[in-house]
């Protein structure tokens, strides 16, 4: 039987803006109403900005596929980020992210999914340790089994993943954690940062709030880069090496100095972030579900003692269980364009009464649109059951009809077009590798006093309570 795990239900309507924005202060879900789950495009007046929420297949594909260059990334995605990463690739537009693309995707190239495989390896042996060895803040799992937040243990393990691949050098304890804490601080005052800018309060005084944080972020990293670089024979085949030596076919360039450690801090948490956000909900619904839980383990346990780069490759219900999860869960839970060059229309067909002619809205220039996987993964027109938690939709065999189709046209994850995630393999690689760890040696509960995750759209999906579950060693489960 399938569960239906819990999720932050949208607000009834409202058409007071200010109450709107009050509900998103502390999670962007908060902006959102019940029916936005069931048009084809929302629209909405934001003190002068006109704002849309894009649903329909077609016009997602028009703006993010088609017409990439009239609809570029949204300038309020560079101010929020802007204190961290700098002109990093993930927030500039026109050529100078196409020069940053080109020579990210050479690096990627030079350090293949197989090359780093020994990195994300060695990263789930430490996090296998910290588990057994009962450190006092990840509690003891070694006996009865016992509760932890397993949303910490999962961002410092990818944490841990990202910095073994990118400068060949694992995390140590202390400064996990005072990079990670001052991430979460950065990540509640850029979702703040965000509605404030709505209120046209003036950029800089925005930017302000987020330097501190970001300060203590980029130091760490100019550490460690300028530590790595002392050692250059250290990292021939790391990410680092690969960004050095990659230059552009085009304008015979190469990164900066400067430019790369803004790419490294976006890599660092892009790579980390999103990941962590995945994977700890991927724990908390296989506590939920024993009877997908237990399909995995039988999954993981037929592959060899020891899990290759090879055999990775033979986990179907592994990986549909974190496709469904990515659906469910989307770690990147909405994504934002601004309309530029001159005014269009935007038209969509209804999806309630698809026999009606198409409507259409105006869409000035500087209009803000807001792509949500969040509201898509989970619209009703779209997925059956949309709030079923359903391998099974990912795998060949056991998928109706309408669900391939959505797999293709209603679930971006990792976004689409020529801007779509360039660490999606990456991403899917490490989540099995720790997910089939984790699995062949604990089974997963949910915790026992615990209410269960807060789940708060910010930069990216977190729980504002953590994420606790009880692991129990299989060991004294069979016991
Ligand atoms: C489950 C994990 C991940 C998810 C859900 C995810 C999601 C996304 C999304 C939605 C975008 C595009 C946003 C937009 O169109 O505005 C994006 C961009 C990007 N991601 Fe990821 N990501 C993940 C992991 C990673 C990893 C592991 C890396 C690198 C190691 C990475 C590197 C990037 C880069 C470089 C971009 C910018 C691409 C560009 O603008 O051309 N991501 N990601």
């Amino acid at each position: 039987m399938a569960i239906t795990p819990p999720w932050p239900k949208p607000l009834p309507y409202t058409a007071n803006v200010l109450r709107r924005l009050k509900r998103g202060w502390s999670s962007w879900f908060g902006l959102l109403n019940e029916w936005d789950f069931r048009i084809a495009l929302g629209e909405l007046n934001l003190l002068g900005l006109r704002v849309f929420l894009v649903n329909d297949r077609t016009l997602l594909r028009r703006v993010l596929v088609q017409e990439v260059d009239a609809f570029p990334k949204h300038p309020y995605t560079l101010w929020i980020l802007e204190p961290l990463i700098g002109r990093a690739i993930f927030s500039v537009n026109g050529d100078e992210w196409a020069r940053q693309r080109r020579l990210v995707d050479q690096a990627f190239q030079v350090a293949q999914l197989e090359q780093v495989f020994p990195a994300m390896e060695a990263a789930k042996e430490a996090m296998l340790e910290r588990l057994l060895q009962q450190p006092p803040d990840l509690g003891d799992c070694s006996q009865q089994g016992s509760e932890i937040d397993i949303e910490a243990a999962m961002t410092w393990v990818t944490a841990d993943v990202i910095v073994r691949t990118i400068l060949s050098r694992p995390v140590q304890e202390g400064e996990a954690r005072e990079v990670f804490e001052a991430f979460g601080r950065y990540q509640r005052k850029a979702a703040r940062a965000l509605i404030l800018r709505f209120a046209r309060l003036p950029r800089r005084w925005v930017q302000r709030s987020l330097t501190r944080d970001a300060l203590v972020i980029r130091q760490w990293i100019q550490g460690v880069i300028e530590e790595r670089l002392a050692q250059p024979e250290a990292g021939v085949k790391d990410l680092l090496g690969a960004l050095l030596a990659a230059v552009d076919p085009q304008t015979g360039s190469s990164f900066t100095t400067e430019e790369l450690v803004d790419q490294i801090c976006f890599l660092f948490l892009a790579g980390h972030e999103t990941s962590a956000s995945a994977l700890s909900s991927a724990c908390w619904l296989l506590a939920l579900d024993q009877e997908a839980q237990a399909q995995l383990h039988a999954e993981v346990v037929s592959l060899p003692e020891v899990v290759t780069y090879q055999s990775l490759r033979q986990m179907r219900y592994g990986a549909a269980v974190f496709q469904e999860t990515l659906r469910l869960y989307p770690p990147v839970s909405f994504f934002i364009r601004e309309r530029v060059n001159e005014e269009t229309e935007l038209s969509v067909q209804s999806m309630e009464f698809p026999q009606q002619a198409p409507s259409t809205s105006r869409c000035p220039v500087g209009s803000l649109l807001t792509f949500s996987p969040w509201v898509i993964h989970r619209h009703d027109d779209y997925w059956p059951e949309p709030h079923q938690f359903r391998p099974e939709r990912f795998l060949e065999g056991t998928a109706s009809n309408q669900e391939i189709l959505c797999r293709k046209e209603a679930w971006l994850p990792y976004g689409l077009g020529p801007r779509k995630c360039p660490g999606a393999a990456f991403a899917q690689q490490e989540a099995l590798l720790v997910l089939a760890e984790l699995i062949k040696h604990f089974q997963l509960f949910p915790g026992s006093e615990d209410p269960g995750p807060q789940w708060t759209g910010r930069l990216t999906l977190r729980s504002a309570s953590g994420v606790v579950l009880k692991l129990v060693p299989r060991s004294v489960v069979k016991n």
